[in-house]
């Protein structure tokens, strides 16, 4: 694994009615991605935003559009994601039978193409569509709310899918989502983890978003410091 960490702010703990400046702040305090959360209130238990929401977003920001799709039947609807301006798509290996076509669909749009598994989704699941993906998403957390605690089995995971894509040769980011907290940050990247989402530790931070961003940022490279010459 080379290069740094990534730090991917979760808009879903942001002031929803300023969210132009609420990015704002994030990309001037160096953020790398703005991860948008999309919540159907089926395939999770909440309701969030849509494609006209991530147009206006695409707009207001130079960063890439990192949209995590917590929804049944993406392959309905990646197609007007990508219109409306996502960077990466990120689809369930849960909501879809057919998981291959998702991903080849959403690289045919031109759009990286990255799949999620939930707490209960074992890394296994993941070993017949390692080249088929540029991104691949451990939920530290149950999908469809933010603020929640990560959960620590999910490390042995996070752990897991790092062998299986060095094994592979992949050069796929591996992102971990949910508890991400300037505690957390550095066993993610102890782990293996290279792009973190966090919202309440950013949006929420009592010192503004700036200091949070760094505050994660150097626990994360703790973290990836301490699995230099681990051969993990
Ligand atoms: C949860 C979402 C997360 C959420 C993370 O379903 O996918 O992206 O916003 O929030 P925190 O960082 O507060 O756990
Ligand atoms: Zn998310």
């Amino acid at each position: 694994m080379s290069g740094t960490i990534k730090i991917a702010p979760s808009i879903l703990a942001a002031d929803f009615s300023r969210l132009a400046d609420e990015i704002s702040k994030v990309e001037t305090a160096g953020a790398d991605y703005i991860h948008v959360d999309v919540m159907d209130g089926h395939f999770v238990p909440n309701i969030t935003v849509g494609p006209p929401v991530l147009r206006s977003l695409r707009g207001v920001t130079h960063l890439p559009l990192d949209v995590h799709l917590m929804i049944s039947d993406p392959l309905r609807y990646v197609d007007a994601f990508a219109e409306a301006g996502a960077s990466i798509l990120t689809v369930h290996i849960e909501a879809i039978p057919h998981i291959h076509r998702v991903l080849e669909h959403i690289r045919a749009l031109g759009v990286r193409a990255g799949v999620s598994l939930c707490p209960a989704t074992p890394a296994g699941a993941l070993s017949e569509i390692l080249e088929d993906v540029d991104l691949v998403l451990v939920m530290t957390v149950d999908p469809g709310f933010g603020g929640q605690k990560l959960i620590e089995h999910t490390l042995r995971k996070v752990r897991r899918v790092r062998n299986m894509l060095d094994k592979a040769g992949s050069a796929a980011e591996l992102e971990v989502d949910g508890g991400v907290d300037e505690e957390t940050a550095e066993w993610v990247t102890a782990a293996g983890a290279t792009v973190l989402v966090a919202g309440t530790a950013i949006f929420q931070a009592p010192h503004g978003v700036a200091a949070a961003i760094s505050t994660l940022r150097q626990a994360a490279e703790r973290g990836r410091g301490s699995r230099k010459g681990t051969g993990r």
